[in-house]
């Protein structure tokens, strides 16, 4: 069934639970989270960006999450909208049936640069009333998602800020997220810790100075009824990357968000965990690897369900790790 996101956040809160939230474009991703949502009866939030909407079309995008709730009737599901760029944004889809969606107003319209407080405050507010008024739930940013260890926002996916961005920007302040809250009410709030969309996060594995675990229990302290959201919180599977690179990849040296540190943050208020770039790796891994040892197979089929498969394994382990699975 489709159910808000506050639904789903207010019961992993009392069990100390967190939920992957993973990116949607296409078919495959969806059954692959959907079966290992099924496999290890955990709740699902998928959700679905600008980018999205562009590739698949909004009305298929719709369809495919609605398809998922049909076969899968017993896996609560979240239908999110990440990244709104505005309100009138958010409102659209409001319209087209999501029961979530994230207003991302620490970046302006274009999505790329950062904004003052005040606006953000306005547009998250603005927001929050007319999607609550609907049953809708809403997710606000406060800080900018950008990389402690080089000062650069890192938009690579395109969304996300660009250019350079001081130590503060990229990190959540907790007594303004306390007043954020209480002036714009939204369900749950994504924060900055110094995590950036996309494979290229760290040179390193990282390590405090650089993804800042300590800054998320700082703000549970002081805000422990909300909702904290993580994003870009792909752990960068150094397996996959090496199966890539066997097969005719050629991606740089690069890390993620160790699980652990991930589990680490839902111990303090982490509730919704955002997934885009691990099922992009595992997919083109299998892809690569499928289409290399089997030259003469041109039948898609064969390949996507290469694909479905390495992504269904990357989601039954966060279900696992973050302690989703049992739960739906
Ligand atoms: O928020 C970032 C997600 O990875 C979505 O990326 O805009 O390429 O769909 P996208
Ligand atoms: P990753 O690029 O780390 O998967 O993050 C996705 C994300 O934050 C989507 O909003
Ligand atoms: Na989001
Ligand atoms: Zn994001």
């Amino acid at each position: 069934a489709l159910i808000s996101m506050r639904q789903l956040l207010d019961h992993a809160a009392e069990r100390g639970y967190g939920v992957p939230a993973f990116n949607v474009n296409n078919l495959e991703q969806m059954r692959a989270i959907m079966e290992a949502a099924d496999q290890t009866n955990s709740p699902v939030i998928v959700q679905a960006s600008a980018g999205a909407r562009k590739y698949a079309g909004a009305p298929f995008l719709r369809h495919l999450i609605l398809a998922a709730v049909e076969e899968f009737p017993h896996i609560p599901v979240v239908m999110h909208q990440d990244h709104g760029t505005s309100p009138s944004v958010c409102q659209r889809s409001i319209q087209l049936g999501f029961s979530s969606v994230m207003m991302d107003g620490s970046l302006g319209e274009d999505g790329k640069t950062p904004t003052e407080y005040d606006y953000n405050v306005e547009v998250t507010r603005r927001t929050v009333e007319m999607a609550h008024a609907c049953g809708v739930s809403v997710e606000g940013e406060l800080g900018c998602l950008g990389s402690l260890e080089s000062g650069q926002a890192g938009e690579e996916d395109g969304i996300g800020a660009s250019g350079t961005l001081t130590h503060e920007q990229m990190l959540t302040d907790p007594e303004e997220a306390a007043e954020f809250v209480k002036a714009t009410k939204v369900d749950a709030l994504a924060i900055a810790i110094g995590t950036s969309h996309g494979a290229y996060k760290f040179t390193r594995p990282p390590t405090g100075d650089i993804l800042a675990i300590e800054r998320i229990k700082a703000i549970h302290a002081r805000i422990p009824d909300t909702h904290l959201v993580m994003h870009g919180s792909s752990s960068v599977p150094q397996d996959w990357l090496k199966i890539i690179n066997e097969y005719g990849g050629e991606i740089p040296e690069t890390y993620g968000v160790p699980v652990e540190e991930i589990q680490e943050g839902i111990k303090h208020g982490v509730r919704k965990v955002n997934i885009d770039t691990d099922l992009r790796l595992a997919s083109t891994g299998a892809i690569r690897r499928f289409l290399a040892n089997n030259t003469a197979e041109f039948d898609p089929r064969k390949y996507l369900k290469e694909s479905v498969a390495a992504m269904r394994d990357i989601c039954v382990a966060r279900y696992e790790a973050f302690g989703t699975a049992g739960n739906a």
